[in-house]
């Protein structure tokens, strides 16, 4: 079995703005084990970002379980939080510009993660062969201005590299890209999962994307729903989570007209859910 690098239990994340609030995961479960990559997906305001935050250290989860890498993202100190961020996760964001500082050169850009985090050995030496890993060593000494947005990119996983996490979170890394480029980078994300075993998640919107993964999630409504692992017979299945609960998709509720209740027969290997719709268990059998 591999090691498990993530672990979320019951993550519940509520945002409090003014007088109202938001409950971004409510009760969210998910494992990930070294080595993986997973697309996380599901709409608009699924809490997919909320959820890649709180793995990358930047938020803290109002209540439920996370551990990353034996880390336990509930209770870090500000200064443990600071280490975790520089060399527990790497981060790469959708929006190229988030990504590099502007006023640095690549290479500076790689070494300024290892300077802030002490890192020991030679730091231009390392920079150096990051960028050429990601294909720019023909690049050091550029500004990100100068770079088209793939090489941004490149660059963004070369400096999320640098302190050697254990694990890279990625938010629509491609989203600004043509497909062109966008397959680039996914190559490359899949070659570093190879060569460094690196546990990569990729929040994305796009099927293309996500097939590329071994496995992908959804979430929907500020937990995980249903998951396709990437194998050659891929079938979606819908996960029970920690304490039992099921999301059924949208299109089968609206196949079916469950009306809010299901009986439940259990058939000695599997269950059955029938439409009980309201009131009808009220009205007697
Ligand atoms: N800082 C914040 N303050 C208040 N509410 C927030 C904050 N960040 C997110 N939310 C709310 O939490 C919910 C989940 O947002 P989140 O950004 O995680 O969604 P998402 O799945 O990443 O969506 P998208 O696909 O649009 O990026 C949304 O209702 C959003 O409005
Ligand atoms: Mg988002």
């Amino acid at each position: 079995m591999a090691e498990i690098v993530v672990e979320a239990y019951n993550l519940v994340k509520i945002y409090k703005a003014a007088d109202l609030e938001v409950v971004a995961l409510q009760g969210l479960d998910l494992r990930v084990p070294q080595g993986e990559m997973l697309a996380l997906m599901g709409p608009s305001g699924a809490g997919k970002s909320t959820l890649l935050n709180i793995l990358g250290g930047l938020d803290e989860p109002s209540a439920g379980r996370c551990e990353v890498a034996g880390v336990d993202l509930t209770r870090l100190t500000r200064s443990e939080r600071l280490h975790y961020r520089r060399r527990v996760v790497g981060h790469v964001w959708q929006q190229t510009s988030r990504n590099l500082l502007s006023d640095l050169s690549l290479i500076d850009n790689v070494m300024t993660p290892m300077i802030m985090a002490g890192y020991p050995g030679d730091k231009r030496k390392r920079a150096t062969e990051l960028l050429e890993r990601v294909g720019l060593g023909h690049r050091l000494n550029n500004k990100p201005e100068k770079l088209s947005g793939g090489e941004q990119q490149r660059g963004a996983l070369a400096v999320a590299l640098a302190n050697e996490p254990p694990l890279l979170l990625a938010d629509e890394p491609t989203g600004e890209l043509d497909s062109v480029t966008a397959s680039d980078i996914l190559k490359l994300l899949r070659e570093l999962n190879k060569d460094l075993g690196l546990t990569t998640i990729v929040v994305t919107h796009d099927a293309h994307v996500a097939s590329a993964m071994d496995r992908s999630v959804a979430i929907r409504d500020g937990r995980t729903s249903t998951e396709v692992v990437h194998s050659e017979e891929a079938e979606e299945t819908v996960i029970i989570d920690g304490v039992g609960r099921l999301q059924i998709p949208r299109a089968l509720l609206e196949s079916i007209p469950f009306g809010g209740r299901a009986r439940v027969h259990f058939a000695d290997d599997h269950l059955e859910l029938w439409p009980a719709g309201p009131g009808i268990e009220r009205n007697g059998k």
